[in-house]
C-alpha cells in the first residue's frame, strides 16, 4: 500500500497522567490522592495501598518525575518533537483537596492554567482527562470511593469547575481513564482502588459491587458530559476505554461464543458511554447472577442524555479465549486468559499485536460510527544508555513504526474516522502497574531510577528523532 501520510489536522502527540509524572504530591495546596498511598512494586510483585502514608515506605508517584517544578523544560521538548496535541490528567485533589471542599484550591487551578498557556504557547492542543486513576484520598476514606453517590455530585462539581475554567484553553476532553480495569481484573486490588476509589469487604460480592460502582461511574460521566456541552458546546468529549480485543483460540464454535462472551464485558463500557442506555446481555448477567444494581429512574435520562462525541481508547495487546483451556498455557496474570502462540510478549508479559490494532478500530468503529482517538499504546521497555549516554531504541520504534502502519491501513484501505494518536508516555515515568521507573516509554528519557535515585535530567532517545520525523512528515517516513 503506498503511504499517502494521515488526514489534515491529524493530532499527533503524547500521553502521561497527572500523579505518574507530576510529582509535588504535596505541593500548591494539594490534597492525598489515591495514587499517594500506593507503594513500588515490580513485575510479578503487587503494589501495596496503605492505610494513609505510612513513614519509611517508599511511594513513587510522591516526587515522579517533578513534571510539577519542570514542566517548561518538558513542554519546550514536546515541540521541538512538534507535538499537535498532549493528551495529560487534572490532579482532581489538586483543585479540591478533600474531594468535597466547598471551595476549589485556587493554586490548583492555577498549575494547569499555566501548563495550558506553555502548550498553547506552541501550538500544541492540550488533551484532558478528568479523573485518570485518582480520586481524593479522603473521598476513599469518608465515602467509600464511588460506592456513594455522593461521590457522582462531586465528581460532577469538579468537572464543572475544571469545565468552566478552561473553557476557552481545552477542547478535548475524557471523563474516566480506563473505566473497564476494574471488570477485567476483580482479583486484583489496585484497579478498583485506582478507577473509583474502592477497597472491597471481605466475603463482598465483588462483581456485583463493581457494577454498582460503575453504573455510579456512568452517571458522573454522564452528568459531566451534559454540562461541558452547555459550558462550551464546542467541547468534544469522549470516554476512555483500555481495549483488549479477545481473539477465538481456534475455529470451534465454542472458542468463538466464548471470546464473545468475554467482549461483552468490554462492550458494556463502550455501550453505555455511547449508546447512552444498557445493553441486553448486561440485564442478562445481572438477572442470572441475581444482583441488584441500585439505578435511579434519572439516572437513566442522565445516561442518555450524556453520551460521549469520540471514543478514546488505549491499546496495547490483544487477548485470546478458549472454552476449554486445560491443555494450554496460561497468559500473564493482568493480561489475563491464554497465551497466543503467534504472538511475542515484552518483557512484562504484554502480547504485541500491531494487527491487533487494526482490528480494534474496525470492530469499534463499525459497532458506534464515532470519530476515535488512540490515546495510549506503546512499548514498556528497560532502555540501556552507551557508554556515550545515549539510549538507542531500536525496539520501541519498531513497536510504534509497526501499529502506526495498522493505523494508517484502518484509515485508507477501511475508512476509520480517526482523530490522534498519542504514544503513552511520551516521556519516562512512574509505571502505574508496578510503580517502576525502569519500565520506560518515552521518546524522552529521565535520569530516575526504580529507589528514587537520579538528576531527573532528560535526554533525547533515538525514538525522539524518528516521531519528530513522523509528526513533520504527517506519519509519510516512517
Ligand atoms: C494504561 C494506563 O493502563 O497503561 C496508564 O492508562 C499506564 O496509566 C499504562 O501507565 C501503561 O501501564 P504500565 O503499568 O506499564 O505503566
Amino acid at each position: 500500500m503506498i503511504n499517502k501520510g494521515f488526514p489534515e489536522g491529524f493530532l499527533w502527540g503524547g500521553a502521561v497522567a497527572a500523579h505518574q509524572l507530576e510529582g509535588g504530591w504535596n505541593e500548591g495546596g494539594k490534597g492525598v490522592s489515591t495514587a499517594d498511598v500506593m507503594t513500588a512494586g515490580a513485575h510479578g510483585v503487587p503494589r501495596e495501598i496503605t492505610d494513609g502514608i505510612i513513614e519509611g515506605k517508599n511511594y513513587p508517584n510522591h516526587e515522579a518525575i517533578d513534571f510539577y517544578h519542570k514542566y517548561k523544560e518538558d513542554v519546550a521538548l514536546f515541540a521541538e518533537m512538534g507535538f499537535k496535541c498532549f493528551r495529560t490528567s487534572i490532579g482532581w485533589s489538586r483543585i479540591f483537596p478533600n474531594g468535597d471542599d466547598e471551595q476549589p484550591n485556587e493554586a490548583g487551578l492555577q498549575f494547569y492554567d499555566d501548563l495550558f498557556d506553555e502548550l498553547l504557547k506552541y501550538g500544541i492542543e492540550p488533551v484532558i482527562t478528568l479523573s485518570h486513576f485518582e480520586i481524593p484520598y479522603n473521598l476513599v476514606k469518608n465515602y467509600g470511593g464511588f460506592r456513594s453517590r455522593k461521590v457522582i455530585d462531586f465528581f460532577e462539581k469538579f468537572a464543572i469547575t475544571v469545565f468552566e475554567r478552561y473553557k476557552n484553553k481545552v477542547k478535548y476532553w475524557m471523563t474516566f481513564n480506563e473505566i473497564n480495569n476494574q471488570a477485567s481484573n476483580l482479583d486484583v486490588d489496585i484497579f478498583a482502588f485506582t478507577c473509583s476509589g474502592v477497597t472491597y469487604k471481605d466475603g463482598e460480592n465483588r462483581e456485583e459491587t463493581m457494577y454498582q460502582v460503575v453504573h455510579n461511574e456512568f452517571v458522573a460521566s454522564a452528568r459531566a458530559v451534559r454540562a461541558g456541552k452547555k459550558i462550551n458546546p464546542n467541547f468534544e468529549i469522549g470516554c476512555m476505554v483500555s481495549f483488549v480485543p479477545i481473539y477465538p483460540y481456534s475455529c470451534n464454535p465454542d472458542d468463538m461464543m466464548k471470546s464473545v462472551e468475554e467482549m461483552h464485558k468490554r462492550w458494556h463500557f463502550l455501550d453505555v458511554h455511547v449508546r447512552g442506555e444498557y445493553p441486553a446481555y448486561t440485564k442478562k448477567i445481572w438477572e442470572r447472577k441475581g444482583f441488584n444494581i441500585h439505578i435511579e429512574p434519572q439516572d437513566l435520562i442522565d445516561l442518555k442524555e450524556g453520551t460521549v462525541d469520540y471514543i478514546g481508547f488505549s491499546y496495547y495487546m490483544s487477548s485470546v479465549d478458549k472454552a476449554d483451556k486445560s491443555d494450554v498455557e496460561s497468559g500473564d496474570k493482568l493480561v489475563g486468559s491464554v497465551k497466543n502462540p503467534y504472538i511475542k510478549e515484552s518483557d512484562w508479559g504484554w502480547p504485541i499485536d500491531p494487527v491487533g490494532l487494526r482490528y480494534a478500530l474496525n470492530i469499534m468503529y463499525e459497532r458506534y460510527n464515532k470519530p476515535l482517538f488512540i490515546v495510549e499504546n506503546g512499548f514498556g521497555a528497560i532502555d540501556v544508555k552507551d557508554e556515550k549516554g545515549e539510549v538507542h531504541d531500536g525496539y520501541r520504534i519498531d513497536y510504534l513504526r509497526r501499529h502506526i502502519e495498522e493505523m494508517q491501513k484502518a484509515i485508507e484501505i477501511d475508512g476509520v474516522e480517526l482523530l490522534g494518536y498519542t504514544p503513552w508516555g511520551c516521556i519516562d515515568l512512574v509505571s502505574f502497574t508496578t510503580g517502576e521507573m525502569k519500565k520506560r516509554y518515552g521518546f524522552i528519557y529521565v535520569d530516575k531510577n526504580n529507589d528514587g535515585s537520579g538528576t531527573l535530567e532528560r535526554s533525547r532517545k533515538d525514538s525522539f528523532y524518528w516521531y519528530k520525523k513522523v509528526i513533520e512528515s504527517n506519519g509519510k517516513e516512517l
